[in-house]
C-alpha cells in the first residue's frame, strides 16, 4: 500500500533540480577532435562531405588545434591524406614534418593521436596490402602498419591508433615502439571496429574508398556481437592502452558490454561517433526536421550513458557553444 504520491516529476521540475540528480556527464574533456590534413593542399578548404570540418594544411591545423585547446579539448586524432598513392613503400615525410611542428607548438598540453591505417596510402584503397589474387595480406600489412606507427611516434605522436583491423597489429605496433625506445607512447586501438555504411562521408574525405571489393573480410560483421567483444579482449591483452568501439550510435549495446566485461571494465574505453552518424544529424537539421545541437547532444550523451569514457566527435571543438533547445 502506497501511503504517499509516487511523484517522480518532483525531480524533473526545473533545470536546477534536474542538474542536481543527473548521472551522466558530458564535457569537452571527454571529447577527441578528428582532423584531416592534406599533403597536396597549400590553402585550407571546407570539407564538403562532413559539416563544419576543414581540409587542413600545416598552418590551418596549428590554428584549429589552438582553438580546440582554448575550448577545453586537449586531444586530437589526425588523418593524413598523401598527395600520391602507392603500391608499397609509403613516404611519411610530410606527416612527420606536421607532427613535429604540432608538438613544438603545443608540447604536452595536447594529446596528439594519429590514425594508423594504409587505406589512404594504398592504390587499392584497402586498409592492408592485397595480393595479385585479391587476398588481403595480413602479416605483410602489419609490418607496414608498425613502421608507420614508429615513424609517427618519432615525429612526436603521443598515441598511435590502428584502424585497419588486421590481426595482431597491436602486438606488432607495441613491439615496434618498444624496440625504437618509444615505450612511453600509447596505443589507442580501434579494437572493436564494425563494417559500416556510416563511414561513407569519411571515405570521401580521406580518399580511401576501396577501388574493388569491400572491407568485410577484416572489419567486424554487425550481426556478430561476440566477435566485437573478443576483438577488444585481444587488443587489451596485446597492450592497447585505450580501447575503442566504432561506430558508436548503432553499437551502444557493444559499448555497454565491453564497459561491464570482467576483464575489460577497468580499461579506458573510447567510442567513435563516425562521419555518417554526425552528418546524418546535420542533414536532418538542414532540412528543418530537428535542431542540430539538441540532437547531437542527445546522441553524445547516449554514448556516454552506454559506458564510453571518451568520444571521438566531429563536434568536439564546437562543443562549448552547443546548446540544448
Ligand atoms: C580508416 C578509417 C575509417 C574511419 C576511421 N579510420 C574508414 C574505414 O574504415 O573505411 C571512419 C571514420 C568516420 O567515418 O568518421 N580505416
Amino acid at each position: 500500500n502506497i501511503k504517499y504520491s509516487q511523484t517522480f516529476r518532483r525531480l524533473r521540475k526545473n533545470r536546477s533540480i534536474r542538474k542536481l540528480v543527473e548521472d551522466v556527464e558530458l564535457e569537452s574533456k571527454h571529447l577527441i577532435q578528428p582532423y584531416f590534413i592534406y599533403e597536396a593542399l597549400s590553402k585550407e578548404e571546407d570539407l564538403k562531405s562532413i559539416a563544419r570540418q576543414k581540409k587542413h594544411t600545416l598552418d590551418s591545423i596549428l590554428k584549429e588545434l589552438g582553438r580546440g585547446l582554448e575550448n577545453g579539448v586537449n586531444a586530437a586524432l589526425l588523418f593524413f591524406i598523401p598527395e600520391h598513392k602507392a603500391k608499397s613503400h609509403f613516404d611519411y615525410s610530410f606527416d612527420v614534418k606536421v607532427l613535429t611542428a604540432i608538438k613544438e607548438r603545443f608540447g604536452s598540453d595536447l594529446n596528439l593521436f594519429t590514425d594508423i591505417c594504409l587505406c589512404s596510402n594504398t592504390d587499392t584503397g584497402h586498409c592492408g596490402f592485397v595480393s595479385d589474387q585479391g587476398v588481403i595480406e595480413n602479416d605483410k600489412s602489419v609490418i607496414a602498419l608498425a613502421q608507420k606507427a614508429v615513424a609517427y611516434a618519432q615525429g612526436g605522436a603521443d598515441g598511435l591508433c590502428p584502424s585497419d583491423m588486421m590481426d595482431d597489429r597491436v602486438l606488432a605496433i607495441r613491439r615496434g615502439l618498444d624496440e625504437a625506445n618509444l615505450s612511453d607512447r600509447l596505443v589507442m586501438s580501434y579494437s572493436t571496429k564494425y563494417s559500416s555504411a556510416f563511414y561513407g562521408p569519411f571515405r570521401d574525405a580521406a580518399e580511401s574508398t576501396p577501388s574493388s571489393g569491400d572491407r568485410k573480410s577484416y572489419q567486424i560483421d554487425p550481426r556478430n556481437s561476440k566477435d566485437g567483444i573478443r576483438c577488444s579482449i585481444r587488443d587489451a591483452e596485446q597492450g592497447a592502452d585505450i580501447l575503442m568501439v566504432k561506430p558508436a550510435g548503432a553499437y551502444l549495446d557493444v559499448i555497454h558490454q565491453i564497459k561491464n566485461h570482467s576483464f575489460l571494465k577497468n580499461h579506458p574505453l573510447a567510442a567513435y561517433q563516425v562521419s555518417g552518424e554526425y552528418q546524418g544529424l546535420y542533414v536532418c537539421a538542414e532540412n528543418g526536421l530537428f535542431d542540430f545541437d539538441s540532437a547531437l547532444l542527445e546522441s553524445l550523451i547516449a554514448i556516454r550513458r552506454a559506458g564510453a569514457d571518451l568520444i571521438v566527435s566531429y563536434a568536439a571543438n564546437d562543443f562549448k557553444n552547443i546548446q540544448e533547445n
